[in-house]
């Protein structure tokens, strides 16, 4: 079928639903819900059998849905409505939940259900729990309502039809709805409601008396403190105290600024606050914030960064260099990058990196500063001599996050993870990383090209077909965890493990004298310096925009296919 993918924006979900709609041959173009007339415009061009609607944020005009079939995928059980789904799911602490498919009609999220799909629910933040199990199950659900409407028997029922159906209409969750009282919340009341809220729009408080948004909330097991009280600050988290216990704070995004972490956004206050670091890379026993963690199984050493949203800032990148340096030095045959829960990277901080040009500093040297900082740990990673290196994508990864990763012997991916290995959306950076170097070698010149051109996400499974990453494999991140530490252990088991040591480093002594490393990273950073201060402003620009939210007012053409040239209006 021809199916347009109208969205608010092409968030991992519509990447991720559009890629499987293209592996089950039909065919693909995106608008972005811009304007009623421009969506109109959009259907007239591609002439639709369908349209989908993996993300959006306003109702579809009467002049589309009464003569094109739309199907919505709405975050929320059958016969749950409204826009704060999964808000109200998370801070009513529901222990399942679901996602419905259904058909627009006149009256919001309340026409036919084609399909739906349900979940058990984790104690996470909602940009999680919308990453993992609303993905799966939208993506599940959506490509059965597809079937559906193409074999053309099964008939479509209204949630007030089918029986015992729990779902209801809940209104717009209001900050005074998410409210926290420090003085009488305990540490699991304030994490529900600030992961309700999380990663948009954050829950309305104040710190050092300033209004701001809070995100990223981690529970702390020992330090105690005044319910209220800002106890302790360790690198880019504060910890405040709860009627029970501690939560410390990743994010937060202060009034009229941009989402930061938290000891930047507070830098000047933060600084008369105690320090409570952590002892060296190995995972804590007891809760706490911790973003670089190392454990051992054996032969295998595991390197946790749990870094929010995947991105990775200049002092976060030489933290990571110095763990990865000293995990190097471990007695283990095979080393494993796991990255965070969410996001394995998502490459250089661009919100850290536009805080700099809010203050005094240079957003240029501070992109320069990062862009160096993430060659540094790629170097780290690419000369690892003595163990087999294993990036384990159980998160989605993009832009320099990917070469990050594909710096690593191997890459295994999770099956439902969505690779973005491209530099240039971000106003037309090429990007560095030795993607020069690490790219063309696994997909040949020609594909590396179109790959850094087209622009187009990958799914894990084409990612492994095109020789992209090593390995696809199945399940949710737990049963993804043990498959890996499997892997892990069989390859550092292997009685061929020496012979692949001594392949790696000849191959690499051979690439080195071919070509030494310092050369690609000097050729792709020539590039970059005249991203960051040259005269074509197109990065700061794009970054900008990127970091504000700032809405779309066009979709982009690599996506709006129907807006190529040939295609007219008949
Ligand atoms: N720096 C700072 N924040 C980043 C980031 C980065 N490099 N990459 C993603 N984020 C943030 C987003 O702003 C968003 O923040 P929010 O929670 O406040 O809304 C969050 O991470 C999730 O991003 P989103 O775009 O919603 O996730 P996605 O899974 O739909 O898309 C990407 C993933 C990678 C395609 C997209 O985030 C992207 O293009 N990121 C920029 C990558 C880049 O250009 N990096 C710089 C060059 S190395």
């Amino acid at each position: 079928m021809r199916i347009l993918l109208l969205t608010h924006a092409f968030n991992s979900l519509t990447q991720r639903l559009g890629a499987e709609l293209v592996r089950r041959g039909h065919e693909i173009s995106v608008e972005f819900d811009i304007a009623d007339s421009v969506t109109e415009e959009a259907v007239a061009l591609f002439r639709p059998d369908l349209i989908v609607a993996p993300y959006l944020r306003r109702a579809i005009p009467e002049s589309i849905w009464s003569r094109h079939v739309c199907l919505i995928v709405h975050p929320g059980i059958v016969g749950d409505r409204g826009p704060s789904a999964l808000d109200w799911a998370i801070q009513d602490g529901e222990a399942r939940w679901g996602v419905t498919v259904l058909q627009a009609e006149a009256q919001m999220d309340a026409g036919p259900v084609w399909a739906s799909a349900d979940f058990a629910m984790r104690k996470v933040k909602k940009s999680s729990t919308y990453r993992n199990e609303v993905t799966q199950a939208a993506t599940a659900a959506a490509l059965q309502a597809v079937q559906r409407i193409e074999e053309g028997s099964f008939v479509p029922q209204r949630p007030t039809a089918l029986p015992s159906v729990r779902g209801r209409l809940r209104p717009l969750m209001r900050q005074s709805e998410r409210s926290l009282d420090w003085a009488r919340d305990d540490t699991a009341t304030v994490l529900r409601r600030i992961h309700a809220a999380d990663g948009f729009p954050g829950l309305a408080d104040s710190l050092f008396g300033q209004p701001c948004h809070l995100f990223d909330a981690w529970p702390e097991a020992t330090l105690r403190g005044t319910p209220g009280a800002i106890l302790a600050r360790r690198e880019t988290a504060l910890l405040r105290a709860t009627v029970d216990g501690a939560v410390w704070i990743g994010h937060v995004k202060r009034a009229g600024s941009i989402k930061l972490p938290t000891a930047l956004a507070f830098a000047q206050e933060s600084q008369a606050i105690v320090q409570a670091p952590l002892e060296g890379w190995w995972r804590t026993a007891l809760a706490t914030w911790q973003d670089i963690a190392y454990e051992e199984m054996g032969q295998v050493g595991f390197l946790h960064f749990e870094f929010y949203n995947g991105a990775m800032s200049t002092v976060q990148c030489e933290r990571l260099r110095l763990a990865l340096q000293w995990a190097k030095q471990r007695p283990t045959q095979v080393l494993v990058l796991m990255g965070g829960s969410d996001f394995w990277s998502n490459g250089i901080h661009l919100n850290v990196i536009e805080a700099a040009s809010l203050g005094q500093g240079s957003a240029a040297d501070e992109s320069w500063n990062n862009i160096n900082a993430m060659n540094d740990l790629a170097l780290e990673l690419i000369t690892c001599e003595r163990q087999m290196t294993v990036a384990a994508l159980g998160g989605n990864t993009g832009a320099g996050g990917c070469f990050l990763a594909r710096a690593a012997d191997r890459v295994w991916a999770r099956e439902a993870v969505v690779l973005n290995p491209h530099y240039k959306n971000m106003g037309n950076l090429y990007g560095s990383e030795y993607w020069t170097y690490l790219l063309p070698r696994r997909v040949g010149v020609a594909a590396a090209q179109a790959i850094m051109h087209n622009r187009q996400p990958l799914t894990a499974l084409r990612a492994l077909e095109i020789g992209f990453t090593d390995a696809c494999l199945a399940g949710d991140a737990a049963a993804f965890g043990a498959a890996v530490a499997q892997r892990a252990q069989a390859l550092a088991a292997s009685p061929d493990l020496a012979a692949t040591l001594n392949a790696k480093r000849e191959a690499r002594a051979r690439d080195e004298a071919t070509k030494p490393l310092a050369a690609y990273r000097e050729e792709e950073l020539r590039h970059m310096r005249r991203n960051f201060y040259g005269f074509d402003p197109s990065y700061h620009v794009a970054r900008h925009h990127f970091v504000h939210k700032t809405l779309a007012s066009w979709t982009p053409r690599h996506l709006a296919r129907h807006r190529e040239l040939g295609w007219t209006i008949p």
